[in-house]
């Protein structure tokens, strides 16, 4: 991961971090990226482990990656027990997640540290987060949100040498219930202190044009969650609508499909097309 996003962050374009929670999701994801020849980011979040057990579905994510023609990072976000960590970076992911938002500024970069140097054990590379992202990856939780303090990314990339880091400027996770007024005063004030690529989350629901100028603002690396959830969950009912299902293998190609379509509309904004 550390490549692509120094690429990006050299080129001015933002890589795609898709999370999946299937097969079928991966090969919809990774088809649009080769179709496009880009660059991308697979990745599950711990909170989703209980629907995607993580022994199952993470080799099956480094395989899937190992075997695109394009160059597909594997990314274990965010991260929340050292256990889980390790176990995703056992299996191969080349990058990982800690998600110390939730804890005092301090312990976020003692656990950082330590996770680090698990991380660098396996030749990963390390994304860390700073003040809060709204929401939560699964919903389950009303997190405030928490933009983060550009003095604390400066102390906080000066102690823990990360390779990416996740900035609060008004972005939540899940459908926003209204319109997100992003800072990017926030977000440019960050961009000028510190050189780690930055990373947007949240990016469900956020504008064309905001995608466009959180690039132009340094963001090098945007997750996309919900989107690809909600669009092969419209896709599949569409197609029963249509009366286009007949037995699994048909619910099968509409799922794929779905994936591939969201991929599709996402790799084009952040301007990773071409890039691979
Ligand atoms: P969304 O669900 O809002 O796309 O957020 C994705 C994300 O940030 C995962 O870490």
């Amino acid at each position: 991961m550390k490549d692509l996003l120094l690429d990006a962050q050299k080129n001015k374009y933002a890589v795609g971090s898709f999370s999946i929670a299937n097969m079928e999701m991966v090969r919809g994801v990774l088809q649009a990226v080769e179709e496009t020849k880009s660059p991308a980011i697979l990745q599950i979040a711990e909170v989703r482990l209980n629907h995607s057990p993580l022994e199952i579905i993470g080799p099956l994510m480094v395989a899937a990656a190992k075997n695109s023609a394009m160059p597909v990072a594997v990314h274990f976000d965010h991260g929340k027990t050292k256990e889980k960590i390790c176990q995703a970076l056992e299996i191969g992911f080349t990058s990982v997640m800690f998600d110390g938002s939730g804890y005092p500024f301090p312990e976020n970069k003692k656990l950082s540290a330590e996770i680090l140097a698990e991380a660098r054990k396996h030749g990963a590379a390390l994304e860390c987060e700073i003040g809060c992202v709204g929401g939560s990856e699964d919903g389950s939780e009303d997190i405030a949100m928490n933009c983060s303090d550009p003095a604390q990314a400066v102390e906080f990339c000066d102690e823990v040498a990360m390779d990416a880091l996740a900035v609060a400027i008004g972005n939540a996770h899940g459908n926003y219930k209204e319109e997100p007024k992003l800072r990017f005063d926030i977000l440019e004030k960050i961009r000028d202190s510190v050189a780690v690529p930055l990373v947007l989350h949240g990016g469900t629901g956020i504008s064309e044009n905001d995608f466009r100028k959180c690039v132009e603002l340094g963001i090098c690396k945007i997750n996309i969650a919900t989107a690809t959830f909600d669009s092969v969950e419209r896709e599949v009912r569409e197609a029963y609508t249509a009366g286009a299902i007949n037995g699994y293998y048909d619910l099968q190609t509409a799922e794929t499909r779905g994936a591939y379509k969201n991929a599709m509309k996402h790799i084009k904004i952040f301007g990773c097309a071409g890039k691979a």
